[in-house]
Formats: C-alpha cells, sequence, structure tokens
C-alpha cells in the first residue's frame, strides 16, 4: 500500500510498508503545488514555452529586446547562467540590484532575472506604474523558505513573554520574503546584505541590546563574531521547529545575536575538508568564500566577502596567483574566463549551481520578453500595499546606511 496523508505527497513511485507514512516535504517540489506568488514556492510556467533546443532562442531574444527598448530594464543576479547574463542591462549582487531596481523610472516594465524575494524587493522599491517580471516562477530560494512569518511571529511572541522583546532589533537579510522584510519594517529593524552586514549591525547594537538575524544563521554569525568581535557563546540559535526555538528564557536573556536556524543550500555545501583539500593541491592558493558559508569555512579562509567584494578582489589580484572560490558556480565558471592570467578555481570539487537561479533559462526570458512585445505581462511578482509600505521602511533603513551610501555608483 502507498502511503499517504492529506496534502502530502509520497515521492513517486515510492511503495511505503503498511502504517508507515511519507515524511511531509518542508518546500514544495519546483513547478509543482497550488500557485502561491505570496511565497517562494515554485508554480508552473504558463503558456508556450520556446523549447530549450531552439537554435534561434538568442536571435529572438535580441530581437524581443530590441522591440522593447527602454520600455524594459533587465536585472542579472551574479549567479545566473551565462546565457541570461548576456541580456542583462546591469548585474549586481542582491543590493547593488536593489538599488538600481528603482533607478530607471522611464521602463514600465522590469525583467527580474534573479530569485523571487529579489524581485519582490524591486517591486517595493520601483515606481506604482512599473510592473516587475520573474521569467520562471519556479526560481524561490530555499533559505528564504526557511523563515515563514507564522514562524517568526511565534518567535516574537516567546521574546515578548521571556521580556526581553523590547531591547531586540531585528534585522534581516535580503534574502527574505516580503512578509519578513514587513515584519522588520514594523518591529523597527531593518534589512542587510551580505554587503554591509557589518553596518547594520553596528546599527542595531546602537539602538538595542540585543539583535534577532533572520534567515541566515551562517551571515548573522560570522558578521557578529569576525566582524563585530563578539564570542560565539554571544550567539543563540533559534529553531523554528523547536518549542521555544528550542532555547531557555535565560539563554534569550544572556544572548546577544538570537540567530534564526536557516542557511544557504548552496554555500552551506562548503566544508573545511574543501578547504584542506585544495591548500594541500594547491601550494599559495588564497581561499575566497562567500559569508553564507559556514563559520569554520570563513575562518579557514583568507579572505571572505559579498558577490560583488569576490569580483573586485580577483579584479585586484596579481597575475599568476591562485585563487579558489568558495561561492555559486556560474559565477566562479565567469571569473575564471575573465581573468586567464590568474588561476580561478571553484573550491569545492562538486558540482554546486544554485539550482532556482538556475530556473531562470533562455528559454523562460524569450518567453516573458516576447510576451511583454505583444502586450502580455507574465509572471508579475506584485507584493500587497500594506507588505511593502512595511518593507519599505526595512529596505529603505538599509538604503540610508552608511556603508550603503559609501557603495552607491
Ligand atoms: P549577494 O548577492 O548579496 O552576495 O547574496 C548572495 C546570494 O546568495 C543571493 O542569493
Ligand atoms: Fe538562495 Fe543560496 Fe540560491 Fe542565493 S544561492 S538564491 S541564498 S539558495
Amino acid at each position: 500500500m502507498r502511503g499517504r496523508i492529506a496534502g502530502v505527497t509520497s515521492p513517486a513511485g515510492l511503495d511505503l510498508p503498511e502504517g508507515v507514512e511519507p515524511t511531509p516535504l518542508a518546500l514544495l517540489l519546483l513547478g509543482r503545488g497550488d500557485p502561491d506568488l505570496r511565497t517562494e514556492r515554485g508554480v508552473e510556467c504558463p503558456g508556450d514555452l520556446p523549447a530549450a533546443s531552439d537554435p534561434d532562442l538568442v536571435e529572438r531574444a535580441r530581437a524581443a529586446k530590441d522591440r522593447l527598448g527602454d520600455q524594459v530594464f533587465v536585472l542579472g543576479h551574479h549567479y545566473q547562467r551565462d546565457e541570461v547574463i548576456a541580456f542583462a542591462d546591469v548585474t549586481g549582487d542582491s543590493f547593488k540590484l536593489a538599488q538600481q531596481a528603482a533607478a530607471r523610472p522611464e521602463s514600465p516594465y522590469v525583467v527580474f532575472c534573479g530569485v523571487h524575494f529579489m524581485a519582490e524587493s524591486a517591486d517595493i522599491l520601483t515606481a506604482d506604474h512599473q510592473q516587475v517580471v520573474l521569467p520562471d516562477l519556479a526560481a524561490g530560494c530555499s533559505m528564504a523558505d526557511m523563515a515563514a512569518l507564522s514562524q517568526v511571529e511565534d518567535c516574537w511572541d516567546v521574546l515578548v513573554d521571556a521580556g526581553v522583546a523590547d531591547s531586540v532589533v531585528p534585522v534581516s537579510y535580503m534574502n527574505s520574503s516580503a512578509d519578513i522584510k514587513a515584519f522588520t519594517g514594523r518591529h523597527g529593524g531593518t534589512i542587510c546584505t551580505s554587503s554591509n552586514a557589518k553596518a547594520s549591525l553596528e546599527w542595531a547594537f546602537g539602538k538595542g541590546e540585543k539583535v534577532l538575524f533572520l534567515p541566515d544563521q551562517h551571515l548573522g554569525r560570522n558578521t557578529a563574531v569576525l566582524q563585530l568581535g563578539m564570542d560565539l557563546d554571544d550567539c543563540v540559535l533559534w529553531d523554528p521547529h523547536k518549542p521555544g526555538g528550542g532555547l531557555t528564557e535565560q539563554q534569550l536573556r544572556d544572548a546577544r545575536m538570537i540567530l534564526w536556524r536557516g542557511h544557504c543550500s548552496v554555500h552551506g555545501r562548503f566544508s573545511l575538508d574543501s578547504v584542506t583539500d585544495v591548500r594541500e593541491r594547491i601550494p599559495g592558493v588564497n581561499v575566497l568564500v562567500h559569508p553564507e558559508c559556514k563559520h569554520e569555512v570563513v575562518r579557514a579562509a583568507d579572505h571572505v566577502g559579498s558577490t560583488e567584494v569576490i569580483i573586485q578582489t580577483l579584479e585586484a589580484a596579481p597575475a599568476g596567483s591562485s585563487w579558489a572560490v568558495g561561492t555559486e558556480l556560474n559565477l566562479v565558471k565567469r571569473l575564471a574566463a575573465a581573468h586567464p592570467d590568474k588561476k580561478v578555481l571553484f573550491l569545492d570539487r562538486t558540482v554546486c549551481f544554485c539550482s532556482t537561479m538556475n530556473r531562470i533559462d533562455l528559454p523562460h526570458l524569450v518567453w516573458s520578453l516576447e510576451s511583454l512585445v505583444e502586450g502580455r505581462v507574465v509572471n508579475r511578482i506584485e507584493v500587497d500595499p500594506e507588505t511593502a509600505r512595511w518593507a519599505r521602511v526595512a529596505l529603505d533603513q538599509m538604503l540610508a546606511l552608511p556603508s550603503a551610501k559609501a557603495t552607491k555608483d
């Protein structure tokens, strides 16, 4: 007998023994399930998607973009595929793209080649007459999915009961859904990205005694310990799947950083072994990693930085130097091609694309651009006005941070 419970799909073709129920899946399988545009969950792409084998895809994308001219502004995150980046008007990390989203009010359509939370932020930061399109709605982010609003509200209730909520400032990573950003705005906090996490935490600790850091435990811990000089003991881990986060009231009272138990499924794969291994294989290699990596990996690395910092570091590196880079593979491959005078390799031996970033491919881009040419806006990402209002408060707080001003072009 195949086990089934309401609302839960048993993995296809898997026969479970009598009486054994399947484990509920934490995430919807990409491209399946009920559409729910308020979450990071994947839904099917409607309409006629060009075949990936269509030899005219590049020409079709170019023709559609030319027809649209200034009507469309295409943003591309650094982790996107080469074939997609080729059509981006601007490339950047999530911070730069958040700034750029608001920089072209004359374009009524913004096509966001990135993931769902980035397109939501673009919708919040752009003018009312602009519409934001995500070429594939299945391009979500597993990290953003790890913090749901109801879970975060439950956490806040526990902080209130423990008598600490008044001294807690929420700091939420850009990689979170719009309703988590709105929660952050309502509770006097800020958004941060990997480019400005230090400045965000300094701002927050100028305002309160504790920070609730959502949803990436690693960025929170790495920034607090390695950049603000805290002890690991100053940090506690809130597990949303355990009553009271798995923490005692005393632990909450003693902590300075309350870290949400979330992580990036790509950067979380780099291990201390991968650092040791590459150092053995390539004497003198420089290890450069993103702060979403685990604490022990960041500690063992020579350099740590956001996507933009990784790019700048390699640009400034001397010819002949060797670099093992711990971030998404599309970017590392592009960096290796851009710097043939340096040895640039991927930190891990196994392939490590971000599968959801990779959902945006040329067929989806062509489909969304050609639909716009025909006057149809497909896959529009629209945040409801109340959520957008509060999320904007938290995003504006981030854009007002001193380091954020310094990195503006
Ligand atoms: P940045 O673009 O802020 O470096 O973040 C990396 C990332 O994982 C984006 O999804
Ligand atoms: Fe999310 Fe990690 Fe992919 Fe970025 S790289 S979109 S954080 S899963």
